[in-house]
């Protein structure tokens, strides 16, 4: 949530400045503003509502020539998206300013403070505070850095903070703590970002900042500290993706090309994690043999998308490895106080690795002493940083704000991960696993010849704009397809939509249905005869209420003919891994419906890409 940008190098800062926030908007779009270090004095400007906004005023004002700046693009907590709660904000004088990501939770107590030695705040940001305290340390000799940590240590919460001083016209400082921050490495010019996209443009080597510590960057130099002063060393890495991956290539939104490229993603998130003879390579689990016997459950925890990745997980790990597979929603698990032991494996999945609520999932695990790995798309970012292993989910960049490569290379790692562990704990024989992985491999065609007739699904989605309600049912495997579907389509196109599993239809929720209510069914192959006739029994239930069944079967299935008002065809696949393939017209779907309501399908309302707040 929120983006935020610091550039120090011969190029316009104003230019890399705005040009770094408009690939970070995804983060949050209320409000956005730039702050310059100019002729020893502060200038900048700042818009409520989308970054067009202060395109718009710095095009009619210009601000001067400056080559040291910050800039952020705001996703509101405290203080509603106006002008004056805009970051950048400033202290007193004017003569600092700073730019935040998180939430400063001791703010209150640090206004009163503040208001009590006679400062005057303008705005109802927690925000604010800190630029008060930075330039109340640096007016009394301290310099940037030095007033960074010194604050830094106050604050309670989760921050990440970047400032000038006009002053200090050749340096920009920024601190973090539980909200990310990663720092781009130029020939002769250095940046500081929420994520690598602000600055890939111009370098795609980068340093991974870890908790509480303070980066100091001039044209020439990058130095980090701890808070209390001490040296530290960032591990440095490269960026696999250049550009063009942020860009949109052609098609109008980030969402829609991020659909296309799932074959080339799932593709990529396969390669170099087995053998030709179908023998899994998962050195990055970093477990030693033993280890990987001696687990005796499973949790994988994780929010929104990446949960129902984890529901789909749980169906294949069980069947795989026999191993008891608990899936939890990152918010609720630590609550609930969960049994964990050494011998429980807790696997994170995150598309962003910066998910407040996953994140402390996580740390409460470790702190219970479990093995916690990460499955996460995100190069550098906090949740991987802090768990015992990662898998890489290789999707490449995912701007648009619905998760969409994000959701199927998730899938397809945690396909890897069990079938890794069915390998070591020998609950599968080699052709069996061998015989996955091959299906595996196949899946990126498979996706590929649906994308190709993409037309029809947008048929049935601009046919259906104006519905006020749409529901998802689907068994096993189809039933995480289901709610992600629903999931889709609520957050894009604002419209009531939900998922169930159809078994609970008659428990409840049948109900709902009513003359015309258009609902998708995802039947379930036919290799499981037991779940496929159940669906199918389903599906004309609910049309002799009246429904308007948009079925999802797969080709060649006759059975569901009679009873589909839109047949929608995916390609034949085994039921586990059927999801990879179920989702991809659901998520055509919500992209098309949202986009002839005339919606913004990159930014939807009240949202942010990746929710850095708990
Ligand atoms: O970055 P994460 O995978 O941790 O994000 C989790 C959810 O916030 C995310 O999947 C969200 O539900 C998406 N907007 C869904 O499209």
């Amino acid at each position: 949530m929120c983006g935020i940008v610091g550039y120090v190098g011969g190029k316009s800062a104003q230019e890399v400045v705005v040009e770094g926030l408009r690939r970070l908007e995804y983060r949050g779009y209320d409000s956005a503003g730039v702050a310059l270090v100019h002729d020893g004095a502060i200038v900048g400007d700042k818009r409520a509502g989308k970054l067009a906004n202060l395109d718009k005023a710095l095009a009619e004002a210009p601000l001067p020539e400056s080559h040291t700046g910050i800039g952020h693009t705001r996703w509101a907590t405290h203080g509603g998206p106006t002008d004056v709660n805009a970051h950048p904000h400033r202290g007193s004088r004017g003569r600092v300013a700073v730019v935040h990501n998180g939430i400063i939770e001791n703010f209150a107590v640090l206004r009163a403070e503040l208001e009590a030695a006679g400062h005057e705040l303008a705005s109802e940001t927690d925000t604010e505070v800190a630029a008060h305290l930075l330039e109340r340390e640096v007016s009394a000799g301290a310099d940037l850095a030095a007033a960074m940590r010194t604050v830094s240590a106050r604050l309670e919460g989760a921050f990440t903070l970047v400032a000038v001083d006009a002053a200090a016209p050749d340096r920009v400082v920024a601190s973090r703590r539980n909200s990310p921050l990663v720092v781009g490495v130029g020939d002769g010019e250095h940046f500081v970002a929420s994520d690598v996209a602000a600055f890939i443009e111009h370098t795609r080597d980068a340093l991974e900042l870890g908790q509480d510590e303070v980066v100091t960057i001039t044209c020439d130099e990058v130095s980090v500290t701890d808070y209390a002063g001490t040296p530290v060393e960032p591990r440095a890495f490269h960026v696999d993706w250049d550009l063009s991956a942020a860009e949109k290539g052609g098609f109008d939104w980030f969402m829609r090309k991020e659909i296309f490229e799932q074959p080339h993603a799932v593709g990529d998130a396969l390669l170099g994690r087995h053998d030709d003879a179908g023998r899994l390579q998962l050195d990055e689990v970093r477990m030693s043999e033993d280890e990987i016997r001696s687990v005796d459950k499973i949790i994988i925890t994780a929010c929104g998308t990446a949960f129902y990745a984890g529901l789909v997980a749980k169906y294949a790990i069980e069947h795989w490895t026999r191993i008891p597979c608990e899936v939890e929603l990152a918010h609720e698990f630590r609550y609930r106080d969960p049994i964990l032991t050494r011998d429980t494996l807790v696997v994170a999945i995150s598309q962003s690795g910066e998910t407040a609520d996953t994140l402390m999932a996580i740390r409460h695990a470790r702190a219970q002493r479990a093995k916690v790995l990460a499955i996460c798309n995100t190069n550098g970012s906090t949740i991987p940083r802090e768990s015992d292993a990662v898998i890489y989910t290789h999707a490449g960049p995912e701007i648009g704000v619905a998760s969409t490569k994000g959701f199927t290379t998730q899938l397809v790692a945690c396909y890897l991960l069990g079938l890794y562990l069915a390998q070591v704990r020998a609950t599968k024989f080699g052709d069996e696993i061998a015989a996955v992985v091959d299906e595996l491999s196949a899946m990126p065609a498979r996706m590929q010849r649906l994308l190709d007739d993409a037309e029809t699904v947008y048929a049935v989605a601009r046919e259906l704009k104006d519905v006020r309600s749409v529901l998802f049912l689907g068994r096993h495997a189809g039933f995480p397809v289901a709610l992600e579907g629903a999931l889709k389509l609520k957050e894009l196109a604002y419209i009531h939509a939900e998922g169930f599993a159809a078994g609970e239809l008659k428990h409840g929720p049948i109900a709902l249905i009513e003359e015309g209510m258009p609902v998708f069914c995802i039947v379930p192959p036919r290799g499981r005869d037991f779940l496929h006739d159940k669906m199918v029994s389903g599906i004309q239930e609910i049309r002799a209420r009246g429904a308007r069944t948009i079925v999802v079967a797969e080709e060649g299935d006759r059975s569901v003919d009679g009873y589909a008002d839109v047949l929608l065809r995916i390609p034949a696949s085994s039921t586990l891994l059927q999801p990879l393939t179920a989702v991809v017209p659901l998520q055509l779907f919500a992209c098309e419906l949202a986009t002839a309501k005339g919606h913004d399908v990159d930014q939807p309302r009240n949202l942010a890409k990746s929710v850095t707040v708990e």
